[in-house]
């Protein structure tokens, strides 16, 4: 959600606490802003709007110094107004950044009140200001201080503090909200993200929940929430340096689209056998424990919900394993049935999904098996805390909507059925060997179906004017379907719904009149006849039809029906490559729209809150 950047350093930090902010921005971006130790004060800049703002703010009033906060913000507690922008101060001694929400920050600001504090904001952060200059004041250090505070807190925090009364020195304490160290030469960084660092560190320390550090010019020392020293070492980072960069590319996200060969290649290397998938790809206790689960349930969010969804038709025909699939945020708060011998799976982009990392929590306690996710960022929380982790490696994604995350998330699951399949000998080795053949196919398929990007462009004309839209789909793709809709309306802002084909004529096909565009996904399966029978109920009413169909499937244009045909890939990639026209669909609808593609109002990247 909210992007933290902080540093200590013998040199001037504004510069690179706003160059981490851009790089950043894509957490959460309605307020920004900066606060600097500077000739015994804490100056501070702060701006409703994007990053941008700032830097105009900075460039008109320039402030300089060698130790530093910065924040960008996605507002939870209080409008994105100026006094609601972090830094947020306490009696000009406290800066505090702040990520996370603070539930029990009612009480704690009526008591602070009684103390005489003065608010000037209505978000939960400030709170945290005030509590550790209080604790400052009977503290000997400022950790202590923040150790103190911190335990009053319910919620989850990512906080960095910085006290006038204690030069050199940043203190954070994670709770929740993830945050990393960096280490320069003489000058040491914290950030929500290591991305934001890459320009001056690649050795990165990941905290851990509930820990707590001080980070001086030269070390950092790491407490637990008892107090107690933790020693842990610097790692090198393995994202790729330009990751923060959308190089000549309009958007983040046609960026990312186009990327798509690449990142799966990066998936499926090394890991894949002539005919087999290599079982040990999912982790070194993955062949023993694959040859026993007898069930398998999947929790995540969003899109990542949508490749689960996907991955149930998989695991239960290649597999034939049960595969219950459930969001994230109705699992974690229900009670729910753990069949035996169950393997629970986390799908995540971020890996730091506050409702998928709550999910995952609530399942080790239930006496699953084992815990496995299937996520993109390395050292996350959910890689951390699951027993297997399975990295999708699809490189950092900036854009909001998640495009290259989803197909290499599909393409891990995908491998994941048939490993299943493979250890527990539930299909012939012919049949895993043609699977196999199918996954060595998508990059290729993948760099062929973005040369219809023009083609897909034409389309978007006849949507930009639209204000609903259907999707539809059968089997796995019905999942992409929604994936199709959830697109659309997140960065075009355009209604969209999906259904199941054939559940058209329960009530839905209502809405059909010659205003409502209708998109299909269709793949020459056994269901091609049904949908095409679909497709006529909706053209007999006079919707406008547009369908993304594999070559080999008998489906012939009209005046009310486009199609675009496409090399779609074998029984069950189909789904990876066919999502393929629908994220460019929905990406030249929203720029022809002239919305924010890369950063559409209300949504942020990285769901750290619930
Ligand atoms: C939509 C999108 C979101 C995320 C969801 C889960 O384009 O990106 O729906 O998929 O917030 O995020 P992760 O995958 O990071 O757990």
């Amino acid at each position: 959600m909210c992007g933290i950047v902080g540093a200590v350093a013998q040199r001037n930090i504004v510069e690179i606490l706003v160059e981490g902010l851009k790089r950043l921005e894509y957490r959460g971006y309605d307020s920004a802003g900066v606060a600097v130790k500077q000739d015994n004060e804490i100056k501070r800049t702060r701006k409703v709007g994007k990053v941008s703002e700032l830097v105009g703010a900075l460039k008109a009033e320039p402030i300089d110094g060698f130790s530093g906060i910065a924040h960008t913000r996605w507002a939870t507690h209080g409008e994105p107004t100026e006094d609601n922008a972090h830094p947020h101060f306490s009696n000009d001694k406290i800066a505090v950044v702040h990520n996370g929400i603070i539930e029990n920050h009612e009480p704690l600001r009526e008591a602070l009140i009684k103390e005489g504090y003065q608010f000037s904001s209505e978000t939960d952060s400030e709170v945290i200001a005030h509590l550790i200059e209080k604790e400052r004041k009977t503290s000997s250090s400022l950790m202590e201080a923040v150790l103190s505070a911190v335990k009053q807190l319910d919620g989850a925090y990512g906080t960095v503090v910085m006290s006038m009364d204690d030069p050199d020195e940043l203190v954070v304490a994670r709770s929740g909200s993830p945050l990393v160290v960096g280490k320069g030469i003489g000058e040491m960084f914290i950030a929500s993200d290591q991305l934001a660092l890459l320009p001056v560190t690649r050795e990165f320390i990941f905290l851990e929940e509930g820990e707590v550090a001080s980070i001086g010019l030269r070390d950092v020392k790491i407490i637990d929430r008892n107090g107690n020293a933790v020693e842990r070492e610097f790692e090198e980072s393995t994202i790729q340096h330009d990751a923060g960069d959308k190089g000549t590319y309009k958007h983040f996200m046609l960026k990312e689209i186009f990327e798509q060969p690449s990142a799966i290649t990066n998936t499926l290397e090394g890991r894949l056998n002539e005919e087999s998938v290599i079982i040990e790809s999912f982790g070194n206790r993955a062949p023993e424990l694959l040859k026993k689960i007898q069930a398998v349930q999947i929790v995540a969010c969003g899109t990542s919900y949508h490749a689960a969804m996907v991955a149930k038709y998989w695991i239960e025909s290649i597999a034939n394993i049960p595969c219950l699939v459930e969001i994230a945020s109705e699992y974690r708060y229900r009670k729910s049935v753990v069949l035996p011998n169950a393997l629970f799976i986390t799908i995540s982009q971020s890996g730091e999904t506050a409702d998928t990392l709550a999910a995952l929590r609530l399942g080790k306690e239930k006496g699953f098996l084992a815990s496995l996710t299937i996520c993109n960022v390395p050292g996350s929380s959910l890689v951390r805390e699951s027993d297997m982790a399975f990295m999708t490696r699809a490189g950092a994604e900036i854009g909001v909507a998640s495009t290259k995350a989803f197909t290499t998330q599909l393409t891990g699951l995908l491998m994941l059925a048939t490993a299943i399949a493979q250890a527990q000998e539930s299909i012939s080795k012919e049949d895993i060997a043609s699977i196999v053949e199918e996954l060595k196919h998508i990059p290729g398929q993948t760099t062929q179906i973005l040369e219809l990007a023009k083609r897909i462009e034409l389309d978007a004309e006849d949507f930009v004017e639209k204000s609903h839209c259907l999707f539809l789909g059968r089997g796995d793709l019905y999942p992409i379907a929604m994936e199709g809709a959830l697109k659309l309306k997140e960065i075009s802002y355009i209604h969209a719904e999906a259904y199941a084909a054939g559940e058209l004529k329960h009530g839905p096909l209502a809405l059909i009149d010659h205003e409502m565009p209708i998109v299909v996904v269709a793949n020459n399966d056994d269901l091609i006849e049904k949908l095409k029978s679909n497709m006529e109920e909706v053209r007999a009413r006079g919707g406008q039809i547009y369908v993304y169909a594999d070559e080999k499937c008998d489906i012939k244009g009209s005046d009310n029906l486009k199609v675009v045909k496409c090399q779609s890939g074998g029984n069950y990639t189909s789904a990876i490559i066919l999502t393929i026209p629908l994220q460019l669909l929905s990406y030249y609808v929203a720029v022809m729209r002239g919305t924010d593609v890369d950063q559409p109002r209300n949504l942020a990247k990285s769901v750290t809150v619930e």
